[in-house]
C-alpha cells in the first residue's frame, strides 16, 4: 500500500472481530514503526503488547476499578488544555456523529457509559498497545511517541489491520501500572486498539471531518 493510500484509509475503528493477530505481524508492525524520527534520535517510546490472557485481564480490572470512584480519573501529565473554539465545536461535530451512528441519543448518561467503557476493552480488538515514556523527558517527547504511535497505525493498515489511538488509557493508569508491571518513572501515553475491523458495525462508518488546507497552513514565499 501506497503511504498516502495508507494515510487516506486508516480511520479509527472502533469494534473489532475476535480474529487474532499473529506475534510475528505485530513484531513486523513494530520494527517499521520504530523507523519514526525522534528528535536527536532518542527514541523515547516504550510499548506494551497485550493480548490473551494478560489483555483480559487488564480489561476486567480496569473495569472494576472505574466503579470505585478512583482517584486516577485523570493523566499524570497536564492533558487538556484550555477548552476553545474551534477545538470545542470540532470535538462536538465529532461526538454527535459518532453517537449517532451508535444510536445513542443526547441526554443518555448511562448509554454514554457504555460506550466510553468500550475503550477499556479495546473495542473487543484482540490486541491492546499501551505506549509510555520516561517521566523525566520533555513535551518534544510526546511528540515523538505520536509520530511512532501513527507510524504503527499506518503499518498496521498496510497489513489489512486497523487501529484506535485511545487517550482514554491516560486513566486508570494505577490499575495498567499493576497488571503490566509499568515502573514508576514512566507516563502512560496512550492505548492503541489493534486488530480486524468488524466491517458491519455502524460506527466504523465513521468518517471524521477535516479542515481544508487553507485553513491550517501558512504558505510563504511562493
Ligand atoms: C492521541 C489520541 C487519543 C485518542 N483517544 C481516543 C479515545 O480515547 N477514544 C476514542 O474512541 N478515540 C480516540 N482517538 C481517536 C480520535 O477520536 C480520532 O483520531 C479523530 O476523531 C479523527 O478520526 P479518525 O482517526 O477516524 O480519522 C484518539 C486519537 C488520538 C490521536
Amino acid at each position: 500500500m501506497l503511504v498516502d493510500e495508507a494515510l487516506r484509509a486508516r480511520r479509527s475503528v472502533r469494534a473489532f472481530l475476535p480474529q487474532p493477530v499473529p506475534r510475528v505481524v505485530i513484531e513486523e508492525i513494530l520494527k517499521s514503526a520504530a523507523r519514526a524520527p525522534s528528535g536527536t534520535n532518542i527514541q523515547p517510546w516504550k510499548i506494551h503488547v497485550v493480548a490473551g490472557e494478560v489483555r483480559d485481564r487488564l480489561v476486567r480490572e480496569v473495569l472494576a476499578y472505574r466503579h470505585t470512584e478512583p482517584a486516577d480519573t485523570h493523566a499524570e501529565f497536564p492533558r487538556w488544555g484550555k477548552r476553545k473554539e474551534p477545538y470545542v465545536t470540532r470535538m462536538r461535530t465529532l461526538g454527535k456523529a459518532m453517537y449517532g451512528l451508535l444510536g445513542i441519543p443526547k441526554g443518555d448518561p448511562a448509554a454514554n457509559e457504555r460506550q466510553w467503557a468500550r475503550n477499556y476493552q479495546f473495542f473487543d480488538a484482540p490486541v491492546g498497545l499501551i505506549l509510555t515514556i520516561d517521566k523525566d523527558l520533555d513535551v518534544m517527547s510526546f511528540f515523538d511517541t505520536g509520530m511512532f504511535a501513527m507510524a504503527i497505525m499506518l503499518a498496521a493498515k498496510a497489513r489489512g489491520l486497523d487501529t484506535c489511538g485511545q487517550g482514554a488509557w491516560n486513566n486508570y493508569w494505577s490499575v495498567t501500572r499493576r497488571v503490566l508491571n509499568v515502573p514508576d518513572d514512566q507516563y502512560i501515553v496512550c492505548g492503541i486498539s489493534l486488530g480486524y475491523a468488524d466491517e458491519t458495525a455502524p460506527v466504523n462508518g465513521l468518517l471524521s471531518e477535516r479542515e481544508p488546507v487553507e485553513s491550517f497552513a501558512t504558505f510563504h514565499g511562493f
